[in-house]
């Protein structure tokens, strides 16, 4: 472990500065307290006081392979020195081979990639090609998703994200998410929602098929609660999306790379959606970089035709080579299966918190993508925080964060969620450390319970 040096003065000036001189996303600027980040290895960063931190959150869910893995580190080094920048119009070693690392890696016949500088600009490139290959025009996304903060992302974002940016792009319909512990349709059985099927049917009858290019949806919900679709849902919407002519986009900026325990989360139900939009773990952020994965079908239908989309820094060296090692890395080191082999572990130790907790309504999850659902009442399910509360509102969670991070453990929590998404790469002791934490600081959330 790299030595942590300690300089609280140093710390002290760059928080002072970050606050009078940066603008944070999603935030009351003046409420936020950064942490001065000093370094980082593995699954733990420290300050400069030299406290360190078990990250439990990955970050934004995005380090997926851990702080400081060296052989990313020596690709971002060798890349920088042989050739730093050069433009897309190039071919370059990293990007073709990262071009055909993702065909291999990705399900079916996934195969063509259009690299991107994160997700949102991979989900806008993704219905920029539905629509344009099929000649439609709508786009059916869930209320239960984030998509990300450009124009056309946060209109097929479904949370309040999207709300400050409303109307938006025009052609966006939403429908409901197969949430079970608080499914919109009360979920009867056979329940329309959860099953997939009846509720798209219904909203194309609606809409007309023939004006829907995509179905876009987080094959595993992040943000919005980790909701783990049940089994057959995903295979449902594929057949209706198939039955219509209408292509189906899996958005696994989140849920890709591992974080399930698959390679991909659609590997979970054996699907192959028709474009994958990836980023985050597709390279744990090393660089800022994204994709858009097409199958032979479309890539072929493209090949012909000028595709009108582009970034100055598509495909970008340093960004290729980091998606590369970091491949070849996960293939190396097993770290998906250790992210499986991890979830099992999760699910035993979350079921036994909910068992000491009351705040704790639901578990769920995999891989290394959980949920705690904290509730005032199991009875009525009331949840902790209400939906889109912030402030005081928020205060039963943010105060459960807060006592966790005083006592080392980073977390990422979302009104009346708390995730738990450390790096794929986190060994049992690391989990069991988490896992003590996380008890000790649900008893503040307990405090609020009914
Ligand atoms: C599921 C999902 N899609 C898209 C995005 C947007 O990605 P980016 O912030 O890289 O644009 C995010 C970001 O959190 C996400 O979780």
């Amino acid at each position: 472990m790299a030595t942590v040096q300690q300089n609280s003065e140093l710390g002290r000036q760059i928080v002072d500065d970050a606050k009078r001189y940066v603008l944070y996303s999603w935030s009351v600027q003046d409420a936020i307290a950064p942490i001065a980040v000093a370094g980082a290895e593995g699954r733990y960063f420290w300050d400069y006081d030299g406290k360190r931190y078990l990250d439990f959150a990955s970050q934004l869910v995005n380090v997926s392979i851990g702080h400081g893995h060296p052989k990313v580190v020596a690709a971002l080094k060798e890349q920088a020195e042989t050739l730093a920048t050069i433009g897309p119009p190039m071919a370059t070693e990293s990007r073709s081979r990262l071009g055909k690392l993702l065909a291999e890696v990705t399900p079916g016949d996934l195969s063509m990639s259009f690299f991107t500088n994160g997700g949102a600009e991979a989900n806008e490139n993704a219905i920029k090609l539905a629509r344009w290959y099929t000649g439609r025009n709508k786009v059916i996304v869930r209320y239960r998703s984030y998509h990300g903060a450009t124009a056309g992302a946060i209109s097929l974002t479904g949370d309040p994200r999207r709300w400050p940016a409303e109307p938006g792009v025009p052609g966006i319909v939403r429908m409901f998410d197969p949430y079970t512990y608080r499914c919109p349709a009360g979920h009867p059985d056979p329940c329309p929602v959860c099953t997939g099927a009846p509720h798209l049917e219904e909203i194309l009858q609606y809409e007309g098929a023939h004006t829907v290019a995509a179905v876009l949806l987080e094959t595993v919900t992040g943000t919005n609660g980790i909701i783990v679709p049940p089994d057959g849902y995903l295979q449902s919407i594929r057949e209706v999306c198939d039955r219509h002519g209408i292509l189906l986009i899996c958005d696994e900026v989140m849920a890709g790379f591992g974080r399930t325990g698959k390679w991909f989360g659609v590997d979970n139900w054996g699907v192959v959606p028709d474009i994958l939009t990836l980023a985050k773990g597709i390279n744990s952020g090393y660089v800022p970089l994204g994709a858009m994965v097409v199958r032979e079908e479309i890539a072929n239908w493209v090949r012909p035709r000028y595709f009108a989309g582009g970034l100055t820094y598509s495909g970008h060296p340093l960004a290729c080579a980091t998606g590369v090692a970091s491949i070849e890395a996960f293939q190396e080191e097993g770290i998906v299966e250790n992210a499986a082999a991890m979830g099992d572990v999760f699910r035993t130790e979350l079921a036994r918190l909910a068992e000491r907790h009351p705040s704790i309504g639901d578990v769920r999850g995999l891989g290394c993508f959980w949920g705690l659902e904290l509730v005032k009442n199991r009875e009525t399910r009331e949840p902790l925080v209400p939906f889109n509360g912030a402030g005081e509102d928020a205060k039963p969670v943010t105060a459960t964060a807060k006592r966790a991070l005083d006592r080392g453990l980073y977390l990422m929590t979302h009104w009346n969620v708390c995730m738990i998404c450390p790096p794929l790469t986190i060994t049992r002791e690391e989990l069991d450390e988490g896992i003590a934490i996380l008890d000790d600081a649900l008893s503040v959330a307990d405090e609020f319970v009914d």
